[in-house]
């Protein structure tokens, strides 16, 4: 991974040590206030408190699950942590005034089977792992936004009404209830007020989490070294990212997709809401897992052979034949889910697709969607408002870390904005 320019170097070694202690004095402080660890803290004490943010551009940025401790002020750059199913990355970002420059980023693979259905179920490899990375790229702001994703998570767009605001949330989680698989003691449960229709009814997004899920990223991050300030979903980081990246006619909607290896995870976005979310459990893990097979390999081996074969063009014909085939029910899920929304949504139609994620990396995928959904399609480049500097980062690089680049981003976008 590039390191950072020596005067870079020096300029953050002179500004942490105060912006950290600063930040730490702050932590303490709101630490004694409550009373409680931080641990206790990120499960129940903000998991009541509603977001009361008005709705407005980048609204969706001041939604969180949790923002355990508190304020960034004083941080001179943001990082973004995702924890994905094949390998952990990390973005920092600087922000000057409105300008953001990109300082770090790293990418760590996990073996297979830390985490299963997006929960961790081996957290000594995701700690080493993140220690790894963060001493890798010499991590100095510990400071982090991150994000889940998967079936532990219920997101509800809802209209409540209630006479008051000190209702609304009684109302939101009383009715949300309803939608819950799991126990409510169970879950650490947000909103965000989307908008506020009439005297009475309020548009909101609900957002539960499973709180044994939650707290095993929380404790990993921490057990690593790391602060975990506040956490998102995978879904709100594409949302940031694009709402920063494209700017879109309200009257239209653009469904974001990521193909991770273990989920597709499409958001429709429109008129700065995310109107309609889906994730399905399938990913580039299937695809390794069928050339395991018909090769008789290694998950490893396999694994490889894919990357390999993906980026030099010299795929052997079986396995370019399961890409193929890989590549054409990944688009299909994304045309059915598009048609589900259009069928069950009276909200702006789709008008063009953007994919991210490690597996919008198969060679000519976003033709294959475009041909499938009949929308235009392209591949998200995450890097559009960000600066960097070209003795640092090439083009290519950028280019070939862009698809896994760009959740990791929209968490440090999140964080810079809150
Ligand atoms: N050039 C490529 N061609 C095909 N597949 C690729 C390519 N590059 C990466 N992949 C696949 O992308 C997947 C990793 O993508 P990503 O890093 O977005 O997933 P993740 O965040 O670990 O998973 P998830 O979000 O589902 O938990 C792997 O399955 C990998 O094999
Ligand atoms: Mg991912």
């Amino acid at each position: 991974m590039a390191n950072l320019p020596p005067k870079l170097q020096d300029f953050l070694k002179s500004q942490f040590p105060l912006v950290l202690s600063t930040l730490d004095k702050l932590n303490q402080l709101k630490t004694k206030k409550s009373n409680t660890t931080p641990e206790k803290e990120s499960t129940v004490v903000k998991a009541l408190a509603p977001t009361q943010s008005k709705a407005s551009f980048f609204n969706l940025i001041k939604f969180k699950i949790i923002d355990a401790l508190g304020s960034y002020s004083g941080s001179k750059t943001f990082v973004g942590i995702s924890i994905g199913t094949s390998s952990i990355k990390i973005i920092e970002l600087r922000k000057t005034g409105k300008i953001w420059h990109l300082v770090h980023f790293g990418v760590v693979n996990l073996p297979e089977d830390v985490i299963v259905n997006r929960e961790i179920v081996n957290p000594v490899a995701v700690i080493e792992n993140i220690k790894v990375l963060v001493n890798q790229i010499k991590l100095k702001n510990k400071d982090v936004c991150t994000s889940l994703s998967g079936t532990s998570l219920i997101i509800k767009r809802m209209t409540v009404s209630s006479a008051n605001k000190k209702e609304l949330q009684d109302q939101v989680f009383w009715e949300a209830e309803q939608y819950l698989p799991f126990d409510v003691s169970e879950v650490v449960m947000d909103f965000h007020i989307l908008s506020q229709l009439n005297d009475k009814e309020t548009d909101v997004i609900f957002v539960a989490v499973k709180k044994s899920v939650l707290d095993g990223y929380m404790k990993c991050l921490s057990d690593a070294g790391l602060k975990p300030k506040i956490v998102d979903l995978d879904f709100f980081a594409l949302q940031n990212l694009v709402e920063a990246n494209y700017p879109m006619d309200p009257s239209e909607a653009i469904a974001v997709v990521d193909i991770g290896a273990s989920s597709i995870k499409v958001v429709i976005t429109s008129g700065g809401i995310p109107v309609f979310t889906k994730d399905t459990g399938i990913g580039g893990k299937n695809l390794t897992s069928e050339i395991q097979r018909n090769l008789n390999l290694t998950f490893a081996d396999a694994e490889s052979l894919k990357i390999s074969g993906a980026s030099s063009g010299a795929l052997p014909q079986e396995v370019g034949d399961l890409m193929q085939n890989m590549a054409d029910n990944l688009a299909m899920e994304i045309k059915k889910t598009i048609d589900f929304y259009h069928a069950s949504s009276s909200g702006a139609p789709v008008t063009s697709v953007l994919l991210t994620g490690g597996c919008a990396g198969i060679p000519g995928f976003s033709k294959i969607v475009e041909d499938t959904v009949s929308l235009p399609s392209q591949l998200m480049n995450p890097f559009n408002v960000i600066s960097y500097d070209p003795s640092v980062f090439t083009p290519e690089y950028l280019n070939a870390i862009a698809p896994i680049a760009s959740i990791p981003i929209g968490l440090a976008l999140r964080a810079g904005a809150s």
